[in-house]
């Protein structure tokens, strides 16, 4: 039983017992129930409190319950609070730590609630693509007033218990209680013995002076920030039925939004990256308690691009960095960009002055590998040359302290490789970030053969101290992202050829939700990196057919932002991409000189087209165990790509798609004879799974 039942004097006291924060899954539910039973049975009890163990009051639903019929079984969380309400003895909330979800509406079912503060609240279902089911909507109006409860249900935050017991004329909490909480919630209960009748949040009345207008601008507002989520508005429609509906009626109309925005391809991609996101860190060879490493000080290699955005994660977290580099114009540029992004978060009020400084005083630079000793991490952010990374892991074999971990960051070359420069290659691990590396959330966390499980779990846990969302992959050329990327580089390029503009396939990417489209991607990041890298992988696969396009491009000087012109042109000092006759001239004359008549080509096409080529290649990885899962795959998509979040991730969305459908269309693709019929073969697991009916997740 997930619930304790204990008297003290004559209050009984229910205490919710589910680690780690307390979900409501079927034995709390049933601990609850069982409980009310036993108390109202008992004529010595007078009065109840409902409290939690541990760490929080309720987090709310059991997320390891989710999609399991246990997650439906009786008494559901509707029956419990309706339970509740009818408990002919007073109920008292004591809240604590941590009330969200499932378990607001728990303690809204209750009579009384008194709290301590520092208590977080929430009611975050919006974050899942939901609104809240178990009252929610029509309550929390009732307590708060419409404006609050609005504004808390439609942004899903956390709000501090001392902030909403201020708020004015608010019954959310009848009293807030420091100190022990327990002792002074059974005080409260023997004080409300006799009180009858007994309050109930749904007898109370809500209203606004001015609902109608008021609705009406929370849809404006809301509508246009949530563009591809239905669930904020839905969050808006419900409060406004608590304004407008009896009761109950509100409670079922609660129920029927739920219940639809339970089925949207938006919720499901909320929940699926839910649940990605915290699958990420179980490796099934490396349990959770394996043993970390102690990094108290960290060293890098290189302050160039990446560099210096790596080490602004450290020093973020508190961690002292050394940066290392061949010349000291090189230190001072790479420390005065790090400088500059700090000012400018300061400028935004997004950092104070002081924090600024204690970031700073944590930085030093250094032109000698023998002040790097004494670091506990050293990561290499150099050129993407293997020559060089030799040299630079062969140096730090012989000056790193035992036990220390050397990281590479580099993007396409073989961390096992890398590796085998030491002696040390059980230290020796890929860490992957993306630029630009103190904004963006991914890091692939690249585990080489020999890479020691201590090593592993060390990063991933340091991974987690600097906030970032850590993906293992094996060792591949472009690992997990950039690997997927390629394919759909590829994909990009035959369509140029075939008849499309960049403009045309931006866009319509950019439409199905992508953050940026290849093209203005390409010249944002440098398509100079790309023509670099192809150079080299073509030449060892000869056979791999590509577009000529983007070398063509680069063979213009048209490197992309940095030059002035890419694939789009610029003007100088702005980033807007305007469309750029050279380039389609230049495509149009490729064309002909292989003999392409250009066809018009269907946004449609372009999507799927680009957005399969990472699904077989997903599936490749998946296959391989490169990747551990195929939640992993959409989590670097997600984070680090700008795949569309309500889309789930690419592997995510052909599951919603439907792999047997996603098969036909690839199989439809491979009759092009412009596009390539090798690349449109269905990878082995993805040909099994739609054969078998079955998806990725
Ligand atoms: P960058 O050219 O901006 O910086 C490299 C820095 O390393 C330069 O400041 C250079 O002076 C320094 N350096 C070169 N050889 C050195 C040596 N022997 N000892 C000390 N310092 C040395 O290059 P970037 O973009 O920062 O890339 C660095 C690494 O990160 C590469 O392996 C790259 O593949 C990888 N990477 C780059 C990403 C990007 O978007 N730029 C994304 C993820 C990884």
């Amino acid at each position: 039983m997930s619930a304790n039942y204990e008297v003290r004097g004559n209050v009984a006291v229910i205490t919710l017992d589910n680690p780690p924060v307390n979900g409501l899954g079927y034995e709390t539910r049933k601990g609850i129930t069982d409980g009310l039973a036993r108390a109202e049975a008992d004529a010595a009890v007078l009065a109840i409190v409902i409290t939690g163990a541990g760490k929080a009051f309720s987090g709310g639903a059991d997320i390891r319950e989710f999609g399991s019929p246990k997650a439906l079984a009786e008494p559901d969380l509707l029956s419990v609070i309706a339970q509740l309400e009818a408990t002919a003895k007073p109920v008292v909330a004591a809240i604590h730590s941590v009330c969200m979800g499932g378990g607001l509406e728990l303690a809204l079912g209750c009579h009384y609630r008194v709290a301590s503060p520092g208590t977080q609240v929430a009611l975050p279902e919006v974050k899942i693509g939901l609104i809240p089911g178990a009252g929610g909507t029509q309550r929390l109006p009732r307590v708060l007033g419409v404006e609050n409860a609005l504004n808390m249900i439609v942004s899903g935050e956390p709000v501090k218990s001392e902030l909403l017991a201020a708020a004015p004329g608010q019954k959310l909490f009848d009293k807030l209680i420091d100190g022990d909480l327990l002792a002074g919630a059974v005080r409260f209960a023997q004080e409300k013995a006799d009180a009858r009748p007994l309050p109930l949040v749904r007898n109370l009345k809500v209203e606004h002076p001015n609902a109608d207008a008021y609705f009406q601008f929370a849809r404006n507002t809301v509508g246009a920030m949530a563009k591809n989520f239905p669930a904020p508005l839905k969050c808006v429609d419900a409060v406004a039925a608590s304004t407008k509906m009896k009761f109950d009626d509100g409670m079922k109309f609660e129920r029927e939004l739920f219940t639809a925005l339970m089925f949207t391809p938006e919720s499901k991609a909320l929940r699926h990256a839910f649940m990605a996101e915290r699958a990420t860190t179980k490796i099934p060879d490396v349990p959770a308690d394996t043993p970390v490493r102690a990094i108290k000080k960290v060293a890098m290699i290189g302050a160039g691009t990446m560099g210096g955005g790596i080490a602004m994660n450290f020093l973020n977290a508190g961690l002292p960095v050394v940066i290392l580099e061949m010349k000291q114009e090189a230190l001072d540029k790479g420390v005065g960009i790090i400088r500059k992004n700090y000012d400018a978060q300061v400028k935004k009020g997004k950092l104070k002055q002081d924090k600024l400084d204690q970031r700073m005083a944590l930085l030093s630079t250094t032109l000698k590998y023998d002040d790097l000793k004494d670091a506990d991490l050293v990561i290499e952010a150099v050129f993407e040359d293997i020559g060089v990374k030799e040299q630079v892991f062969k140096t730090l074999d012989e000056v790193m302290k035992p036990g220390a971990i050397l990281a590479s960051n580099t993007s396409t070359l073989d961390v096992n490789k890398i590796a085998a420069f030491t002696k040390r290659p059980q230290d020796v691990i890929g860490m992957h970030f993306f630029s630009p590396a103190n904004v963006m959330k991914l890091l692939e966390v690249i585990r080489g053969e020999k890479t020691a499980k201590d090593v592993l779990a060390t990063v991933m846990a340091l991974g987690k101290t600097i906030k970032k969302t850590c993906v293992v992959s094996g060792v591949c050329d472009g690992f997990i992202g950039n690997r997927m990327i390629e394919q759909y580089s590829r994909q990009a390029g035959f369509l140029l050829e075939e008849g499309c503009t960049p403009q045309q396939v931006d866009k319509a990417i950019e439409k199905f939700g992508f953050a940026m489209g290849p093209f203005r991607m390409g010249d944002l990041a440098g398509n100079d990196v790309g023509w670099y890298i192809r150079k080299r992988r073509y030449q060892e696969k000869p056979n791999m057919r590509y577009s000529k396009t983007a070398d063509l491009l680069c063979e213009m000087g048209r490197f992309g932002q940095k030059t002035g012109a890419g694939w789009y042109d610029y003007v100088p000092g702005k980033r807007d991409a305007i469309p750029s006759k050279v380039v389609t001239d230049m495509i149009e004359k490729h064309r002909a000189d292989l003999g392409v008549t250009p066809r018009k080509i269907s946004d449609d096409e372009i999507v799927h087209r680009l957005v399969y080529s990472l699904v077989n290649e997903g599936a490749k990885i998946v296959d391989e165990g490169i990747a551990l899962r195929a939640s992993d795959i959409d989590m670097v998509y997600l984070t680090g790509y700008g795949f569309p979040l309500h889309r789930g991730g690419p592997m995510c969305y052909a599951d919603t798609v439907g792999l047997f459908n996603v098969v036909a269309t690839m199989k439809r693709f491979a009759k092009n004879p412009l596009d390539d019929a090798e690349f449109w073969k269905p990878a082995p697991l993805l040909a099994k799974l739609a054969a078998e009916g079955k998806s990725f997740s």
